[in-house]
């Protein structure tokens, strides 16, 4: 089977494909995670695009933006490995008007956890993963789970739009000793990644737990043991429906949240629990 590289959304209308489209979006830097992301669409699809876009709109002055990892080349190899039919890799030009002003508000949920953190970061993502739904018209996406916010409002963005694509959202792939794989791991060295891997172990700790107190109180409790290597942005038990903070008498599952800056890096972990109230 022959990869198509789609550079502009002429060459992308080029290449549709017949029956069930599957998308994987991304921002490259391509990892084990991202192919299980792709298999996952190709179990579902028979025409597969992996769309590949540093999208500017999702990163506030001073974030990562200008170094994040861009590793093209590698990543046309992963989806050649991995069986992909098209890779949509659009230049910023070709994706955005120079006078563009419409775009997507992602609303209370936005603003509150991450989005709290990253202010505007949910609007930059629901605006591009739109037009990604728009240019490439797949009947299912593809999203990991690691990206716990993100999947939930693409959900909602998809129920409350009424757009007409399937969202699927795929287990977090973590190296043997826990540590979930993220493109932006490359930033770390050797003591940072020893210090990022207390994230994982604060979340199985509260994971064990069985009320919301016990959980925070345990999750957080491994965090306090981490130091000045580790400076912990937010830990949250939220509703995955709308990340509001999971009350004492919440029931259902609900998902245990942690951000940290290690170094210069800022990483995101997240385990689904089901509480039983
Ligand atoms: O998860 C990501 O890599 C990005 O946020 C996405 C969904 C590709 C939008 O740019």
């Amino acid at each position: 089977m022959q990869l198509t590289v789609a550079r502009n959304r002429t060459d992308l209308v080029n290449a549709r494909g017949q029956g069930e489209v599957a998308l994987v979006p991304t921002m490259g830097a391509l990892h084990e995670g991202h192919r299980s992301l792709i298999r996952e669409a190709r179990a579902r699809a028979g025409h597969v695009v992996v769309s590949i876009f540093v999208n500017p709109l999702q990163f506030a002055p001073g974030e990562d933006f200008s170094r994040y990892p861009r590793t093209f080349d590698a990543d046309l190899e992963v989806c050649r490995a991995e069986g992909v039919d098209v890779v949509f890799a659009p230049s910023a030009e070709d994706m955005y008007r120079p006078d563009r002003q419409v775009s997507v508000h992602a609303g209370r949920m936005g603003e509150i956890v991450e989005g709290a953190s990253r202010p505007g970061h949910f609007d930059g993502v629901l605006t591009v993963v739109l037009k990604l739904f728009n240019l490439v018209q797949p009947d299912v996406a593809v999203f990991g789970q690691k990206d716990a916010q993100q999947l939930a409002l693409i959900r909602r963005m998809v129920a409350d739009l009424d757009l007409p694509v399937e969202i699927v959202g795929a287990p977090t792939v973590r190296e043997a000793d826990g540590l979930a794989l993220s493109s932006r791991n490359r930033y770390l060295s050797a003591d940072d990644r020893q210090a990022a891997l207390i994230l994982s172990r604060a979340l199985r700790a509260g994971a064990v737990e069985l009320t919301p107190s016990k959980i925070r109180a345990a999750a957080q409790a491994v965090l306090d043991e981490a130091g000045p290597a580790l400076s912990v942005d937010y830990l949250a038990l939220v509703d995955p429906g709308t990340f509001e903070e999971a009350g004492e008498a919440f029931k259902g599952e609900a998902v245990l949240a942690v951000a940290a800056r290690v170094g210069a890096t800022r990483l995101i972990d997240n385990v689904v629990l089901t509480l039983d109230g």
